[in-house]
């Protein structure tokens, strides 16, 4: 394979002093900002479809799995990124463990789960402000042929994340509050609701799939093993778990803001385990009392939250969700269009994209043009394709990125034994070899066509890599 293109540790943390991105976060504002990017369409409307057409009431237990598969990989995350405090995150980590090629595909699988999350979420957003306002579904519907609302929301926040990150920090948790809040309402008010018969039984019985559906649309693992296609049981709570990890993912932003964190290496760890813990707490306190609420086969698809409030005679419980919704997704997608901006500025710093885009704007310190760039392609892919068609390439690019990340820590250890770890994963290399294989098997029980769309995106991106970047790598000179 010629010569091994790996970064040096110790380049990347000198890098970082040199501070061109501005130093000023503290790990509070890092769980704003993981809360921020983490609770969103996965819970408002995500747990909502998945109990509907995949778990029933066992929804509960896919996000549990989701949480212990998250837990794990934040670990790992949280050790390279106390280690190695730096933009671009899990790129810089790989870059500096296993190598150009890796680093480049695990770029380009982070702009792909950021890029198409922040799709997913405008979209979600705009059907829940055409909720709350009755806005025509013409225009701000899932059935929508031109989608305004999602290309309106991405324009105005593309301004913000512009302008500075202070300012999006401060907006973030604002909003953030808001949305914790709407959880802890459902929660409060939701639990006198809860009828047991709803949720008997709780993992409801496999069945064959009502109506054909195509092999195309099975998960991988049953169609490798010639299992005939079912919905519901086991595996049925399995490939939800697979679905409503999209719900998790997000919080290895946080590890991108390494050079803007005012001491990156409590900072971080505090910041990504937090912001997990509290995920997790409310996503199996509100997808129980969803479930408890509305039999799984009644819960509406577009706003399954506010929905079972409506149905229970609680309307303002209702319009106060739809509210929440539209505030809190407006932070998740305001994080994504920072974290996109983040992985390209380190990318094209390294000459992996064109140069011009890892230079910071000079007044604002941000990395301008891959955030705008960036968002030009989101608001194209919120104005035309489906939420169903983005949502499950969120969650395999998520997975694999994470695989990479697990494989790299005991690798650094290898390599880097002296190096300072403030953070370690116990139990290494056992605990990251079943966080990746973990990682691994739910991706496994993700449908035919999202590995097919996936296994294309991959191409893509190693055509540029064998065209562009390589010849343009720093280390091609
Ligand atoms: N985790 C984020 C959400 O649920 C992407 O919307």
């Amino acid at each position: 394979m010629g010569e091994r293109r790996t970064l040096d540790v110790d380049e990347v943390l000198k890098r970082q002093e040199s501070g061109e991105l501005k130093r000023r976060l503290r790990g509070r504002d890092l769980v704003g900002f993981g809360v921020g990017i983490i609770i969103g369409t996965g819970i408002f409307t995500l747990a909502g479809v998945e109990a509907k057409t995949h778990a029933g009431p066992s929804v509960t237990l896919s996000f549990v799995i989701g949480a212990v598969v998250a837990g794990l990989a934040a670990l790992c995350y949280a050790e390279l990124a106390s280690s190695v405090p730096t933009a671009g995150s899990a790129y810089t980590y790989a870059f500096a463990t296993l190598g150009e090629i890796f680093a480049w595909i695990i770029g380009w699988d982070l702009l792909l789960e950021f890029a198409l999350g922040a799709a997913v979420v405008s979209r979600s957003w705009s059907g829940y402000l055409a909720n709350l306002l009755g806005l025509s579904p013409e225009w701000f519907g899932e059935d929508a042929t031109v989608n305004v609302g999602a290309v309106l929301i991405i324009a105005v926040l593309t301004v913000v994340a512009v302008v500075g990150i202070k300012e999006s920090s401060w907006l973030t948790n604002l909003l953030v509050l808001v949305k914790v809040a709407v959880c802890v309402l459902i929660l409060a008010v939701g639990v006198f609701f809860v009828k047991g018969s709803n949720l008997t039984p709780f993992v409801p019985t496999a069945q064959p799939p009502s109506g054909s559906s195509s092999a195309l649309h099975q998960p991988v693992v049953q169609a490798a093993l010639g299992l005939e296609q079912s919905v519901y049981g086991i595996a049925g709570m399995v490939t939800a778990a697979a679905v409503v990890f999209f719900a998790y993912t997000g919080f290895e932003a946080l590890a991108n803001l390494g050079e803007e964190t005012i001491n990156p290496r409590k900072d971080l760890r505090v910041g990504i385990l937090g912001a997990l813990a509290v995920c997790a707490v409310l996503y199996i306190g509100v997808s129980i009392v969803l479930t408890g609420m509305v039999h799984y086969t009644d819960i509406d698809s577009g706003a399954p939250l506010a929905d079972a409030f409506d149905r229970v005679g609680q309307h303002w419980v209702g319009a106060l969700i739809s509210l929440g919704a539209v505030t809190g997704l407006t932070s998740v997608m305001m994080v994504e269009l920072v974290t996109i901006g983040r992985i390209g500025f380190a990318m094209g710093r390294d000459g992996l994209l064109p140069k011009a885009i890892g230079t910071a704007h000079p007044r604002w310190g941000t990395p301008h043009r891959m955030t705008i760039g960036g968002a030009a392609l989101i608001a194209v892919l919120a104005a035309f394709v489906p939420i169903s068609a983005l949502a499950d390439m969120v969650s395999i690019g998520a997975l694999s990125a994470m695989i990479i990340v697990a494989v790299a820590v005991p690798v650094l250890r290898k390599r880097r034994p002296d190096l300072k770890r403030p953070f370690t994963v116990p139990f290494s290399p056992v605990l990251p070899i079943i966080t990746a294989l973990a990682c691994f098997y739910l991706t496994l029980n993700l449908d035919v066509m999202t590995w097919i769309r996936f296994a294309a995106w991959l191409v893509i991106g190693l055509l540029i890599y064998f065209f562009y970047g390589r010849k343009h790598s720093r280390f091609a000179k």
